[in-house]
C-alpha cells in the first residue's frame, strides 16, 4: 500500500480550499483537467517569494535579484528533473499550454513553407488546433486530421498514410482533456520518426498531472504543459524542447531578457532558454512551480497514478448504475477522468447547474473540443476529473447527486 492510501485525510488537510463549502454544501472539487486546487507547500512559496525576495531575474547585481535569480534557476532544474531532460536550458518557461503551443507554431513560420503537412489529430483542445491553423494560414500548409473511432482511440493506419517527406510537423496530446483517453504517444512518435522528417509536439497538459514523463524515453522534440493542472499556480507552465530543436526556431516574443545585443542595425539573440522567455517571468509561480514538483514527488507518481485509476474504476461502475448514462470513451485507456450525459434529461449545462447547488463542482459544455463533440453528435458533456486528493466519498456525492438532478430533469 502507498503512502498516499494511507494518508488520505493528510493530504486532504494540505488543500485548504477544499474546506471551503458552496451554499451549505461542503465543496466536492472534481474540476481537475480545468484547473487543479493548490497545496499549502505552494501557497506558501509563492507568498514567500514575494514577501521576502521579490525582485526581476537575470538584471540585478543586488542581493534580492540574484536571490530570485537563484530559486528560478533552481526551480528550472527541479522541471528538468521532472520531465527528465537532458540539460536545463531546454526547459522554456511560459504561462501555460496555450501559450507553449502558440510559441511553438509562431516559432516554426520560418521552416513551414507551401504545401507542408502538420499533423494533428480529432482528440485536440482548440489550443492545439488553432495555432496551426494560423501557422497554415501564415505558409500556405496543410493541416491533416487523425481521426478517432467509436471508442476515441487515434486511427493510427490514417497516421501511416499522412506522414511522409512534407510531413514538417505532428502535434498530439497525450492524453485527451476532454474524454481522459491516453493515446498511444510512443508509436505515434515512433512512426512519425520512422516515416517523416517531422518535428513531433506533445501537448501534455493532460498528462504530466497524473503519471511519470521522461522526455528522452519518448523522445519527442517538444513536451508542453501547465503548471496550474499540476497544483502549480496559474500562469505557470513549460516548454521543453530538444536543444537542436529549439536552437533551430526563431523566437517568439521579441524584448528584453531574450537579446545577446541589441542596436537599430541589428539584435542578436540570447542563448536558450532566455532567447524565448522575453519580459519579466512569472518569477514567484515559477519557484511555485518547483514547489508543486516536490509536493507531487513527495507522494510519488505512482501512488497518484493507482490511487486516480482506482477513483475512475469505481465511478465508472458507479455512474453506470444510473439510468440512460452513457459514457463516452469508455473503453478507452483513461486517466481519472469521466465524460458522460444522461440521455433524455437535459443538456450538460443543465445537469451542471444542479450539481453546483449542491457543492458539486464539473465541467460541462464541449471542453474546448468541438471536433470531438460533433463526432459523438453531441454539443457537450459532463466530466468530472479527479486528482489525488478526491475520494470514493466524493464520488458517492456526485452519483447521489446526478440521480437527484436525473429526476429533476427527465
Ligand atoms: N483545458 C482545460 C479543460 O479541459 C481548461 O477544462
Amino acid at each position: 500500500m502507498g503512502e498516499f492510501e494511507m494518508n488520505e485525510d493528510h493530504i486532504r488537510e494540505q488543500f485548504p480550499i477544499l474546506r471551503e463549502k458552496v451554499g451549505n454544501w461542503p465543496l466536492v472539487y472534481l474540476d481537475n483537467a480545468a484547473t487543479s486546487q493548490k497545496p499549502v507547500s505552494v501557497l506558501d512559496t509563492y507568498r514567500s517569494y514575494y514577501t521576502a525576495i521579490n525582485a526581476n531575474v537575470h538584471r540585478g547585481i543586488h542581493t534580492l535579484s540574484q536571490e530570485a535569480t537563484e530559486e528560478m534557476e533552481k526551480a528550472r532544474g527541479k522541471v528538468q528533473r521532472f520531465v527528465n531532460a537532458k540539460q536545463a536550458h531546454e526547459i522554456v518557461f511560459t504561462k501555460g499550454t496555450t501559450e507553449g503551443i502558440n510559441l511553438l507554431a509562431y516559432a516554426f513560420s520560418s521552416q513551414v513553407k507551401k504545401g507542408d503537412e502538420i499533423v494533428i489529430s480529432y482528440l485536440e483542445h482548440h489550443s492545439n488546433i488553432v495555432p496551426w491553423q494560423l501557422l497554415c494560414e501564415r505558409t500556405g500548409a496543410v493541416l491533416k486530421i487523425i481521426p478517432i473511432d467509436e471508442n476515441g482511440i487515434l486511427q493510427l493506419d490514417f497516421l501511416d498514410k499522412y506522414l511522409g517527406e512534407k510531413t514538417r510537423i505532428v502535434s498530439v496530446n497525450h492524453v485527451s482533456n476532454a474524454l481522459g483517453v491516453i493515446n498511444p504517444i510512443r508509436e505515434v512518435i515512433r512512426k512519425a520518426r520512422e516515416k517523416s522528417p517531422a518535428y513531433v509536439v506533445v501537448d501534455g497538459a493532460q498528462s504530466v498531472p497524473h503519471f511519470d514523463i521522461d522526455v528522452q524515453a519518448l523522445d519527442c522534440d517538444f513536451f508542453v504543459f501547465s503548471g496550474h493542472k499540476m497544483y502549480a499556480p496559474m500562469g505557470t507552465g513549460v516548454v521543453y524542447g530538444k536543444e537542436q530543436a529549439l536552437r533551430g526556431l526563431s523566437p517568439f516574443h521579441g524584448g528584453g531578457e531574450m537579446i545577446s545585443t541589441c542596436s537599430f542595425e541589428k539584435t542578436t539573440y540570447a542563448d536558450l532558454p532566455f532567447k524565448f522567455e522575453a519580459g519579466t517571468p512569472n518569477v514567484g509561480g515559477n519557484i511555485a512551480l518547483g514547489a508543486a514538483i516536490d509536493f507531487m514527488e513527495k507522494i510519488g507518481k505512482k501512488n497518484i497514478q493507482k490511487h486516480e485509476k482506482s477513483l475512475l474504476i469505481y465511478a465508472e461502475k458507479k455512474l453506470l448504475e444510473i439510468e440512460n448514462l452513457v459514457i463516452y470513451a469508455e473503453k478507452a485507456p483513461r486517466v481519472g477522468v469521466v465524460s458522460f450525459n444522461i440521455e433524455n434529461a437535459g443538456i450538460s449545462s443543465d445537469v451542471g447547474m444542479i450539481l453546483d447547488k449542491m457543492g458539486i463542482a464539473v465541467r460541462t459544455g464541449h471542453h474546448c473540443t468541438q471536433p470531438i463533440m460533433r463526432f459523438f453528435g453531441i454539443a457537450g458533456t459532463v466530466r468530472a476529473s479527479f486528482a489525488l486528493y478526491n475520494t470514493k466519498e466524493e464520488v458517492d456525492i456526485l452519483v447521489e447527486g446526478l440521480k437527484k438532478a436525473r429526476k429533476m430533469l427527465s
